[in-house]
């Protein structure tokens, strides 16, 4: 016998709950999108009762919202897929004013005005600002590259592209849009499973950037507030190379982050590195470790050769190690790797491309070595295989 309408209005309710907007992740009956359910008669033909026609209505945040044909589709195929559906109508609806100060105030646990919700006590966010001394050591490789292991390994995963000169992250990621104005909250865009905000999707294409500390200081701030990032196991910050305002306004807006500092093996390079590093201790934040890239090049006949020379990794780890008073470890040696290359010009990050490729390894195992340091993450399976 066919379900009565009221019985398959609620089983669709039931299932549109395992619908996930695309840019909030959190499902659609949560965040107030569902407008109506509605059960048309079930047309009779010969004597079999086909299903019903059903219409949903969706109530979209705002009427330009880019991922509308992402949420037709899903809610088209969840409705669908209930005992008792013949055929499916999504009807688009915009929520009012109203109802966007309530889903705003409803994500940001009831608070007004936007907060830095990883300064807040009690925050569970680990967050790494990744460092370097001087541009082109891999810094923004790194930083994505981590970001997409963590998120494979199944951890709520945030980047902040606060990199202000040379913002590449987006590319790097494969993002193409900009974040979803929902008054005055930004839902981020998703790639690979991260939320992906970067000073670039605020500057004109080919405009130079001419802001000064305080401006930096204000959007850096905007960036962490305003961002609906969600609940995040990890937070990455993409900074600017060097010892500028962006790494002073970050420990001030982020006081508990840890810095992660990505060296070559130069000494040249190892030197500016240290000195990033050593902020930490003005700043009184952590630091985390180092991270060595560009460590060598495997040779066909299998031998390394080290381009960059060698030690760096280790000589800032030990000399930072010294001025912070507190264990820096070396976590990892990242070699020289095409795939490293390609994965960040193609928009899929080698730890995902190429998971087993030399340079994408020790990514992962680095990635794996930072999480593993996570309060929350007692007893997860992080996927380690023991060496044989
Ligand atoms: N381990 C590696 N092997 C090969 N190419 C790399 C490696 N690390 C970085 N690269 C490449 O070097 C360039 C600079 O890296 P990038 O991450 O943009 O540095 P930064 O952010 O420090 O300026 C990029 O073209 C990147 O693809
Ligand atoms: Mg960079």
């Amino acid at each position: 016998m066919a379900p009565s309408a009221p019985d398959l209005e609620a089983r669709v309710r039931d299932a549109l709950s395992a619908v996930v907007d695309p840019e909030i992740r959190r499902p659609l009956t949560e965040l107030n999108m569902i407008r109506s359910v509605t059960v048309g008669e079930a047309p009779v033909t010969g004597d079999r009762t086909a299903g019903a026609h059903v219409t949903v209505g969706v109530d979209l945040t705002i009427a330009g919202c880019p991922m509308k044909s992402t949420l037709v589709r899903d809610v088209t195929a969840a409705t669908e897929h209930v005992d008792g559906v013949g055929s499916v109508d999504v009807e688009l609806g915009v929520m009012t004013p109203e109802q966007r100060k309530a889903l705003r105030s409803q994500l940001r646990g009831g608070a007004g005005d936007p907060v830095i919700p990883f300064a807040q006590p009690g925050s569970l966010t680990k967050v790494f600002a990744v460092a370097s001394g001087k541009g082109g050591v891999g810094k923004s490789s790194v930083t994505a590259n981590l970001a997409a292991a963590m998120a494979a390994d199944g951890l709520s995963v945030g980047v902040l592209d606060a990199d202000i000169y040379g913002f590449s992250i987006p590319r790097m990621l494969g993002v193409d849009r900009q974040p979803t104005r929902v008054d005055s909250m930004l839902l981020p865009p998703v790639a690979h499973g991260i939320k992906v905000v970067s000073i670039g999707m605020f500057v004109p294409a080919g405009q130079p950037v001419v802001w000064r500390g305080p401006m930096l200081h204000r959007a850096l701030e905007q960036f962490l507030a305003d961002v609906f990032w969600g609940d995040l196991d990890v937070l990455l910050l993409d900074l600017p190379p060097g010892t500028g305002d962006i790494a002073i306004s970050v420990a001030q807006l982020l006081p508990g982050s840890e810095i992660l500092v990505v060296t070559t093996p130069q000494v040249a390079a190892a030197e500016v590195a240290e000195r990033a590093g050593s902020v930490a201790t003005q700043t009184s934040q952590g630091v985390v470790g180092v991270v060595e890239n560009m460590s060598w090049l495997v040779q066909p006949d299998g031998s390394r050769l080290e381009l960059f020379g060698a030690g760096g990794g280790a000589s800032v780890a030990s000399r930072l190690t010294e001025t912070v008073g507190k264990d820096v470890p070396l976590l990892g040696q990242v070699p020289l790797d095409v795939a490293v290359r390609e994965g960040g010009d193609d928009g899929t990050p080698v730890v995902l491309a190429a998971p087993d490729s030399p340079g994408a390894q020790v990514l992962r195992d680095v990635a794996r070595r930072l999480a593993g340091r996570e309060r929350g993450l007692a007893g997860r399976q992080l996927g380690v295989t023991p060496v044989g």
